[in-house]
């Protein structure tokens, strides 16, 4: 059986086992960045818009060109994708809290900028230093470009791309807290900052490719990296926009593995890794699309795509200061919201270019199936739904209020319980490895994290409330929505009606 499999299968959830967890070792916890010492690199502080900068205290810079082929732009790009937004004091120190969300606020995930040829920053490969806003230079000169151009099988996005970032995952921040179970949430939290990324990239005039298709080796050894410790997830290209540069891939499918591998984070990581040489590219089509959009289709649809979703959302001329003020929601009021809330949320979500956020990218998007369960939506029957991603078509599998299933799937959580709706990824882990191999597990992951960046945005946007549930019972979820218990529940999403108080 495959390691992706056997890997899902040992770290679900289920009510008897879930209280076995050893506890935390606090004296152990890793530091949720790097630290970079020395003054070589860019200082990218100044150029933020923000008013006190906190950064350095002042007003803000004016600058002339923000947007675009500018070294303003790569400052907002980085930080709105995954600087610090907020540090909330605790007893024993304080938190950074990042733009991206962060199962259990560890944030395992790394940017490393790679420059080929951009106004202020020299070529090289530079360290993210989210505590400063600042880039740390790490080597200099084209080499690094090329060497991950290479390990990109000659991507023509990549090999194009003036500025290249690669997210690494470092494992043992996230794997402290939540064990071998720590290389989904890994995985989730990248995708969420590769979603900010994209719609920043939008939002600044500026056009982002996103793979996940290289040689692992290659990458590594072009940024030193430890592959104990720390492994590359995904390649962003970043350039002017214009039309995608071919070919280029997204996702290509990992070899075949021995059966004797453990499944654990590391043994799953190493499993999935792609060799020097290309594999081949595994056709995917129309056909994929239809089925996602046809699936359920027994079922009396309900459209929500109504006129509400045809222009521009309220909030799509804002992205970058909704990215600035999101938090996920601590408490829902469990109040109902309205029909064309959720609308546009799902909107924002599954077809971000009809509300003016611009195309964005996903690994392998038609893996992923969508359901619903709907707790409080204004206009809509409480039930679990089925949701076809093109029309934002519910297609009711099961009627009835399924408020204390979410709850009680959610680990006991009452963001699950609260919630007005609660959005699951789910995909059929057995047909996703037969086709891509044990990296499939990379790119649903790291699709359903961006999905899930854009739901929590776009709640925010529309003055709901979101936040990502890393921890839930897989086998209960899954006969919940009526699906086999070996399909894999990927993750899960609420939103809702923020408490006041
Ligand atoms: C993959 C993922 C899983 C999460 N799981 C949960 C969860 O189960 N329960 C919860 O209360 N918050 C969860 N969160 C939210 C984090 O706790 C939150 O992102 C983190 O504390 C940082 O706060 P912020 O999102 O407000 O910046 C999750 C976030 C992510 C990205």
């Amino acid at each position: 059986m495959s390691l992706a499999i056997r890997f899902h299968e040992a770290t679900k959830y289920a009510p008897d086992t879930i209280g076995s967890h050893p506890g935390l070792d606090w004296e152990r916890q890793p530091r949720a960045y790097k630290e970079y010492h020395g003054d070589s690199g860019v200082d990218l502080a100044p150029l933020l818009p923000l008013d006190p900068n906190p950064f350095t205290g002042g007003p803000p810079e004016p600058i002339a060109f923000a947007t675009g082929r500018s070294l303003a732009a790569i400052s907002r790009w980085i930080y709105f994708a995954y600087g610090v937004t907020a540090i909330v004091r605790q007893p024993g120190g304080s938190q950074m809290l990042r733009a991206a969300p962060s199962a259990g606020g560890l944030y395992p995930a790394e940017m490393y900028l790679v420059v080929r040829d951009w106004p202020g920053i020299e070529p090289g490969l530079y360290g993210y230093d989210p505590r400063r806003h600042r880039l740390a230079l790490l080597d200099d000169g084209p080499g690094v470009a090329s060497a991950l151009t290479q390990a990109a099988y000659g991507d023509a996005a990549v090999a194009a791309a003036p500025v290249l970032v690669v997210v690494t995952g470092v494992f043992e921040r996230s794997r402290w807290r939540y064990q071998e179970r720590a290389y989904r949430r890994i995985l989730l939290d990248s995708g969420h900052l590769i979603g900010n990324a994209g719609l920043a990239a939008h939002a600044l005039g500026l056009r982002m490719h996103a793979t996940a298709a290289f040689c692992d080796e290659g990458v590594e050894r072009a940024l030193r990296l430890d592959d104990a410790e720390e492994g590359a997830l995904a390649i962003l290209a970043l350039n002017l926009p214009g039309p995608l540069e071919r070919p280029s891939w997204t996702a290509l499918p990992s070899p075949a593995v021995e059966d004797a591998q453990e499944p654990s984070l590391a043994g799953l990581h190493r499993a999935s890794r792609l060799p020097a040489r290309r594999p081949h590219l595994v056709a995917r089509g129309e056909e994929d699309s239809i089925a996602l959009e046809t699936a359920h289709g027994w079922a009396a649809g309900d459209r929500l795509a109504g006129p509400g979703c045809a222009g521009p959302a309220p909030w799509s001329g804002e992205v970058l200061a909704t990215m600035l003020r999101r938090r996920s929601c601590r408490r829902f009021s469990g109040n109902a919201i309205p029909r064309d809330v959720l609308a546009r949320i799902l909107a924002a979500s599954y077809l971000p270019e009809r509300i003016g956020l611009g195309d964005q990218p996903g690994f392998d998007r038609t893996r992923l199936s969508t359901f619903i369960a709907v707790i409080a939506i204004d206009g809509v029957e409480p039930g679990v739904y089925y949701l076809a991603p093109h029309q934002l078509e519910l297609r009711a599998v099961r009627l009835g209020d399924p408020r204390e299933s979410a709850r009680f799937i959610a680990l006991g959580q009452d963001l699950g319980g609260d919630a007005a709706a609660v959005v699951f990824h789910t995909a059929d882990l057995a047909g996703c490895v037969r086709d891509l191999g044990d990296r499939a597990y990379r790119y649903l992951h790291l699709d359903a994290g961006q999905i899930g960046q854009r739901l929590n945005l776009a709640a925010v946007g529309e003055g709901a409330g979101a936040s990502g549930i890393g921890g839930f019972f897989d086998d209960h979820t899954a006969d919940l929505l009526g699906i086999p218990r070996d399909q894999a529940v990927v993750y899960i999403t609420v939103i809702g009606a923020p408490a006041t108080a």
